[in-house]
């Protein structure tokens, strides 16, 4: 078989269980944990919301000044993991997703800062991600400041605020099943081939 087809394949299966936790009321189904690595190895951890899916690869949105920018710039490989809890009969689903990163184009990125609500959109210029902040007054100063600097016209994207599309090079969808009897699924691009099979629980 092709390479498209398997991961085609992987993607329908995706969407279909997205829609799936958006229907069975998950109140964050775009929830994922993103993985990825300091300088030093060390692997770090934490959540994002998934904004866009296709066969180009999986879209979150982030300040590149945070920790998790400057890791990704440094090392832009990530791994995604969902787990969507009390799908298909009650039992949980898992979906890893590993890849590389490369940022999403600036006409993305605009388009989606556009429709950002306002308060995001001013948190996004006075939030200093992931920098010691000495008080919570500080925060709430930046903001009223950033609130007058654009008051009356639409607030601008940032320079350092855009999102990070990880290309998919693994997806493995975990169902869970009575018994401990989980099935695995893995799809796989090797050399831009796609592959599937089956792991053991
Ligand atoms: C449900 C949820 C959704 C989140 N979504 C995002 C997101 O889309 N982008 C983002 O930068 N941070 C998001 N965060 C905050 C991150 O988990 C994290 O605290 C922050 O981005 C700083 O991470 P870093 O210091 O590792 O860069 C979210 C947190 C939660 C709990």
């Amino acid at each position: 078989m092709t390479t498209d087809k398997f991961y085609a394949e992987a993607l329908q299966t995706f969407g279909d269980l997205l829609d799936e936790a958006r229907g069975a009321g998950d109140p964050e189904p775009t929830a994922m944990t993103l993985a990825t690595i300091g300088a030093g190895g060390q692997p770090s951890a934490r959540t994002v919301l998934l904004k866009a899916h296709d066969q180009r690869g999986f879209v979150f949105y982030t300040n590149f000044e945070s920790r998790k920018g400057r890791q990704l710039a440094a090392n832009p490989q990530a791994t995604l993991l969902f787990l969507w809890k009390g799908l298909r009969g009650r039992e949980h689903v898992q979906v890893e997703i590993q890849g590389t990163v490369e940022p999403v184009t600036v006409a993305e990125a605009e388009t989606y800062f556009a429709i950002r609500p306002r308060e995001s959109q001013i948190g996004a210029w006075a939030s200093l991600q992931s920098q010691t902040l000495p008080s919570r007054e500080e925060f709430e100063r930046r903001f009223a400041a950033v609130e007058q600097r654009f008051e009356g016209v639409p607030v601008p994207r940032p320079p350092h605020w855009s999102g990070f599309r990880v290309v998919p090079e693994l997806i493995e969808f975990w169902y869970g099943a009575k018994y401990r009897l989980h099935e695995r699924q893995r799809y796989e691009r090797a050399e831009g081939v796609w592959s599937k099979r089956m792991l053991y629980p």
